[in-house]
């Protein structure tokens, strides 16, 4: 008889985040279940014939199955079959299927490297988080989920998003990334003989030069495109305040970003490049909060050098955005100059907003 649910930690999580690999796993699927459930669920860290994974009490229905092998460091799923007291971390197991929701090949995400690249695994992170918040987090599994990425710099959440099977939007004010993204992109959709339109045009609202928009579609092949199995990108090269003049408001439901670290990236706010991500969050949260439908979820990651929970609170607050997510919920070093965290937030007017935020007061209290 099944005593519970295990997941297999990938061995590429322990390399990203050294020691706090094992803490951010659990973090992330108590946000993801818990949103999915409504209750927090228990969770705990447990040692398997030498390897680290994730336990959850009782058997995986085929829902819970699915949201744990979608987690960012999940490596494999198994069903403890029979525990056995004297060998404690030798547990009878049987394996699960773990069905595969990404699309595309996972060099999507990884051939283009460059300084200041979030990397892959903790952007699916973030997107995972982004994606639950949403009381329309159904959407996910369905490809259909509004995503925007205000901050895209060269694209690793869009990435993310297309292999999701989504039709995600990114805005960046840097003209360079925005290119080399549209570059990087228009190659390897035609490397890998993706059926695939990119066009880079003018980004113009009433006459007013805004910077630059690219509009890209892709289908996998033919077929897939004679069939209607497209999926669409927004890129646009412009100021993440100006958002509102171009993107319908109320249209988005998971807002996911990297906020600018002050190492290799700066904010740029008033017309000024600035170490603290302060003054671009200030500036540019009412006009994320007009794009967010009411039950959004926002995703924020965040160098906790540069910025302070509190400060980022009141900002967020003054935009009627909710942080839900305790000071320290997903901290960890990333290097001497980068102590990172994650902001979870949801508008005010969240249809779930108090069953969401009890999972924050929930995630306080668990070690
Ligand atoms: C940490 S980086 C994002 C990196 C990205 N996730 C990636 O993997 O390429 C933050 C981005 O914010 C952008 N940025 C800073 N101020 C901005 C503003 N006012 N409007 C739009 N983008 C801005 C920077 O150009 C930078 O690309």
């Amino acid at each position: 008889m099944s005593v519970a649910t295990l997941v297999l930690r990938a061995p590429s999580a322990n390399r990203v985040y050294a020691q706090a690999a094992g803490a951010l796993a659990r973090a992330e699927a108590h946000w993801v279940l818990g949103a999915h459930r409504g209750t927090p669920p228990q969770l705990t860290q447990r040692m398997i014939g030498g390897m680290p994974a994730l336990e959850i009490p009782g058997a995986a229905d085929p829902a819970t199955a699915h949201l744990l092998g979608t987690l960012s460091g999940a490596h494999g799923l198994f069903e403890i079959v029979e525990e056995d007291a004297a060998v404690p971390d030798r547990p009878l197991l049987r394996p699960l299927p773990t069905t595969a929701p990404l699309r595309h090949p996972s060099d999507l995400e990884t051939i283009l490297k460059y300084p200041g690249k979030t990397n892959e695994q903790f952007t699916a992170l973030l997107v995972n988080l982004g994606a639950a918040l949403s009381a329309h987090r159904d959407r996910l599994a369905a490809g259909t989920l509004e995503l925007l990425d205000p901050l895209c710099g060269r694209g690793t959440t869009l990435n993310r998003a297309l292999r999701l099977g989504l039709s995600p939007v990114g805005a960046d004010i840097d003209r360079k990334d925005v290119e080399a993204y549209r570059a990087f992109l228009t190659t390897w959709l035609r490397e890998h003989r993706y059926k695939h339109s990119v066009n880079s045009t003018a980004l113009r609202v009433h006459g007013e030069q805004l910077g630059v928009r690219v509009d890209a579609e892709l289908a996998e092949d033919k077929a897939a495109h004679r069939a209607g199995r497209t999926q669409q990108l927004r890129l646009l090269a412009c100021d993440t305040t100006r958002l509102s003049k171009v993107l319908p408001s109320r249209s988005i439901d998971a807002l996911v970003a990297d906020l600018p670290y002050g190492v290799q990236h700066g904010a740029r706010s008033r017309d000024a490049w600035q170490r603290s991500p302060l003054e671009v969050l200030r500036a540019a949260a009412p006009t994320w909060r007009s794009l967010l439908r009411d039950g959004a979820g926002l995703a924020l990651a965040y160098n906790r050098r540069t910025l302070e929970h509190a400060a980022a609170t009141d900002a967020l607050a003054a935009a009627d955005l909710r942080i839900i997510s305790p000071d320290g919920a997903f901290r960890h070093r990333v290097d001497a100059s980068i102590d990172r965290d994650v902001l979870l937030a949801i508008p005010t007017t969240h249809p779930q907003a108090e069953q969401l935020a009890a999972l924050g007061a929930s995630a306080k209290e668990t070690p």
